[in-house]
């Protein structure tokens, strides 16, 4: 989403990144600059605190755009990136089975990180990036960005104060029908082996022969991804964690199929996975890229005094109405102790039209979002982060969790069993 001038004038005077002098900016070099790393350095580039210097990609006309984009200057890899002391921080939006070797190496090099969702395409991974975290003293942020967005973080307020009542069952869905949706995006015409730098891209990946779909639709194979567990339910996984202040779920179970785009992938197209936290409710994820009649996305946070449905921008709120009826049972009782049924001062004020209060003010509530797109906002407490040295809530750990569910439940389509996670080692549990 193109933010507008008025927006940006808006955020400027009243956001973290106001606190930079423009002589004081944090120099940024950017690793992968794909379809995401561009919105990434556009909402960036609107932040006076922070100035991107170089960049870098495998393939060669994204890293020309991204330097016509940025008027940062090429950089032959990213480890040219990391060796270059006037750099201070990196955004790293490289393919997923690449984000902790560069997540790692950036801190080791001294740089605060910004790296995107989903952290880690191993669990075993999230825990050597939140020690080198822990030892470098570096910032790490993960980019779920709907989490510095204001619909949620006024969905968090709702449920923190009680509107809902108890929840014990949320839905949260992806669904899609297009081959875009389904990831085969357009190749661009000059991709070649000679634009393509096939060695850089596969890194520490299982060595394939030269493949223009492997590079630019990596999330269809489970060499470069988890599909749709990490790509999509990491989204979903971070938002619930943060709505719900919750850890981890501790079963996870999952049924995956790939239905329809068998020649393109080796993941599954359709997805079903239940999540079972221990702060006391269960959620349901599912995805399908065979159907859109539903939103493409949302959630339904469903509590004992209200649901609220997130979908994107919007929220909406409706209280629970539910009302005691059981003329159906004692209707089958004899007729004499129906009517005394009927009698009882209780059964009266909580059953018969007639007598009962009306439970609830029954109008919803909905709020739209306006103003800024979470991703600008996003950044905005990545900055904030980086000045004051004290991470935003989606750090090293969070972003690990959110990862791990996205394992959990490739792990049971896997296995075609219940897996549990190790609260204690922060890792799932081995059998
Ligand atoms: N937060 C969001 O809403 C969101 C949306 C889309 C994608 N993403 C995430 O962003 C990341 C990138 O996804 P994308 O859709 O932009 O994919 P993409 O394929 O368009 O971009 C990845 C880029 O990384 C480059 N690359 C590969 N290996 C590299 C290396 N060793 N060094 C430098 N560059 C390298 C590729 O050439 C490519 O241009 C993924 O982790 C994805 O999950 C997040």
């Amino acid at each position: 989403m193109e933010l507008t001038r008025r927006q940006l004038i808006q955020a400027t005077a009243a956001g973290p990144a106001a606190a930079f002098a423009a002589n004081d900016r944090i120099q940024v070099g950017i690793i992968g600059c794909g379809a995401r790393s561009h919105e990434l350095m556009k909402a960036l580039m609107l932040h006076p605190g922070a100035q991107i210097t170089r960049v870098c990609d495998a393939y060669k006309g994204r890293v020309e755009r991204a330097a016509e984009r940025t008027k940062g200057s090429p950089a032959a890899d990213w480890k040219s990136i990391l060796g270059d002391k006037s750099i201070d921080a990196v955004v790293i939006a490289s393919p997923d089975h690449w984000h902790k070797t560069h997540v790692i190496e950036a801190l080791r090099a001294g740089k605060d990180v910004y790296c995107e969702k989903p952290l880690t395409y191993t669990a075993e991974e999230g825990l050597e990036i939140i020690r080198t975290a822990k030892e470098t003293g570096k910032i790490v942020q993960v980019g779920s960005q709907g989490v510095s967005g204001q619909a949620q973080n006024k969905a968090r307020e709702m449920i923190r104060g009680g509107k809902l009542g108890k929840i014990t069952m949320i839905r949260a869905a992806y669904n899609r029908n297009t081959a875009s949706g389904a990831w085969i995006y357009p190749i661009p015409p000059d991709a070649s082996a000679s634009t393509c730098n096939w060695a850089e891209f596969q890194g520490p990946a299982k060595k394939r022969p030269f493949s223009l779909e492997r590079f630019f639709r990596w999330r269809c194979y489970t060499d470069y991804s988890g599909g749709i567990a990490t790509d999509l339910f990491v989204h979903l996984c971070t938002t619930i964690h943060y709505l719900m202040d919750a850890k981890m779920p501790a079963r996870v179970m999952a049924m995956g199929e790939l239905y329809r785009w068998k020649e393109s992938r080796d993941v599954p197209d359709t997805l079903n996975a239940i999540l079972e936290y221990p702060e006391g409710f269960t959620v349901n994820l599912s995805s399908t890229f065979n159907n859109q009649s539903s939103a493409e996305s949302g959630f339904q946070f469903l509590g004992t005094e209200g649901t609220i449905t997130l979908g994107s921008p919007a929220i909406r709120y409706e209280p629970e109405n539910a009302v005691e009826d059981n003329r159906w049972i004692v209707e089958s009782w004899p007729s004499r102790l129906e009517a005394q049924y009927y009698q009882d001062a209780k059964v009266k004020a909580a059953e018969l039209p007639e007598t009962r209060a009306p439970k609830l003010s029954s109008a919803g509530e909905e709020f739209r979002q306006t103003g800024l797109d979470s991703t600008y906002s996003h950044f905005g407490n990545w900055l904030n982060a980086l000045r004051t040295r004290k991470a935003f809530w989606e750090d090293a750990l969070n972003g690990h969790r959110a990862a791990a569910c996205a394992h959990m439940v490739n792990l049971s389509v896997r296995e075609k069993r219940l897996v549990e996670w190790d609260f204690q080692a922060e890792n799932i549990r081995r059998t």
